[in-house]
């Protein structure tokens, strides 16, 4: 296939070329260019399919081009994209009472981005100190953890090698080791304003945080009126097979805040912010906002993406457990598989050694995945991925392990 008068390799050259000339380099890309998508399907310049099992970084709940989000992005862009927060629309209030009535919290602030999400809650929690005393300002969060790349979002994620550059940052933060429970007791005192917590960790390795964990994150909170937050944006709304990761556990371990953002508008920037009525209450008027904000196009479609994933549900969990069955079964059969771990479609698979180059190999059998954390195989699958593409990423990654590690 060709695009105008050009063969799609050049055609792929040219796009990558003129990236490389005219955008900021921060990103490493692999050399893909996407040209449209259909269901859990990806199609290249060339007319190469991919199984899509990373959903653009979980994003694409619901795949590509699914025809209830088609019409409804067609439909509300003939009517309303945007109008700002100076006026009511008709989706706003009625998408955050379905994620106050999933989520068991009360009101919710609406942005475009996870980054933004973690901004609105770290302003929640400092508004909360400061109404009991000036020096309550300080946010215990987690090593490994990822919260985002504005300042402070990077200043709550635990991982040196985002933030190295970018030092000072927002002052006040604490990390603590997730294996240390004693010095997770001692970092939380009177001056603490919130704890933030991953709930499944992700660009960390897919690591899921213990039932006792946020428990225990839970008590001290509320021993030091610290306000407890969540962030569900890579695993939440669905993802784990419940609508969030805390409620993965029986009875749930409710925070006071939950940030979410990914999935929510099945493509269409949307972020938002959920909290109880203690939490809620330390944003007054004026003292946030956003001018793109839950605008009707991205609401009207995370309404839709919320009636479709009651449906799916069911289904999700069964393939879910195909891919974990497979998988495991894939653990006994290859050594190097070292663990297989995560919840509903967020699953890591460690490997013993670095594997970034298990990415190319699965392109080139027309697979997407990505590997985080140098080892960890990282499945983002869209929500409707069948047990047939199950079955086939199964098989696909048999033939990758099965090759193991390049000759050196
Ligand atoms: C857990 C978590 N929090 C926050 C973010 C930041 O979200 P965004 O890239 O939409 O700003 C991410 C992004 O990967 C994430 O995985």
């Amino acid at each position: 296939m060709t695009s105008g008068s050009k063969t799609a390799g050049e055609a792929t050259r040219q796009i990558i070329d003129l990236e490389k000339t005219y955008l900021f380099q921060n990103y490493a890309r692999y050399p893909l260019a996407l040209k449209r998508g259909k269901g859990c399907w990806l199609y290249d310049l060339d007319g190469k399919r991919y199984l899509d099992l990373i959903s653009g970084i979980g994003v694409n709940a619901l795949g590509h081009a699914h025809p209830r989000i088609t019409r409804v992005i067609r439909d509300q862009a003939a009517q309303l994209i945007h109008s700002s927060n100076l006026y009511y629309h008709e989706y706003q209030g009625r998408l955050a009472k379905k994620l106050a009535e999933t989520s068991g919290l009360q009101r919710v602030f609406f942005c475009n981005s996870g980054t933004e999400a973690m901004e609105a809650a770290i302003k929640i929690l400092h508004a909360h100190g400061k109404r009991t005393r000036p020096d309550k300002y300080e946010i215990v969060a987690l090593e490994n953890s990822f919260h985002g790349r504005t300042v402070g979002a990077l200043a709550l994620t635990g991982q040196p090698k985002y933030r190295a550059d970018f030092e000072p940052l927002m002052p006040g933060v604490k990390h603590v080791n997730l294996c240390d429970e004693a010095a997770f007791e001692a970092a939380v005192t009177e001056r603490t304003a919130g704890i933030v917590v991953e709930t499944i960790q992700g660009e960390g390795g897919i690591y899921p945080i213990s039932e006792q964990w946020l428990r225990k994150a839970r008590a001290l909170a509320d021993t030091y009126d610290a306000l407890l937050v969540f962030d569900e944006i890579q695993c939440g709304i669905g993802r784990p097979g419940t609508h969030f990761a805390y409620q993965l556990h029986e009875p749930a371990v409710m925070p006071d805040v939950v940030t979410m953002a990914k999935p929510i508008a099945c493509g269409l920037p949307l972020g938002a912010v959920v909290a109880n009525g203690k939490a809620a209450s330390a944003i007054a008027p004026g003292m946030h906002g956003t001018t793109f904000g839950g605008g009707a196009l991205a609401c009207r479609v995370a309404l839709e993406f919320y009636d479709i994933l009651d449906e799916i549900m069911p289904q999700m969990r069964k393939v879910s457990a195909q891919l974990f069955d497979g998988l495991n079964e894939l653990k006994r059969k290859y050594a190097m598989v070292k663990d297989v771990r995560g919840a509903g479609l967020m699953i890591g698979i460690e490997i013993e050694f670095p594997c970034k180059h298990f990415v190319a190999m699965g392109m080139e059998q027309g697979m997407l995945f990505n590997v985080t954390h140098e080892t960890v195989v990282r499945l983002l699958p869209p929500y409707i991925l069948s047990e047939k593409e199950a079955d086939k990423a199964l098989k696909g990654l048999a033939r990758i392990f099965k090759k193991g590690k390049p000759a050196a």
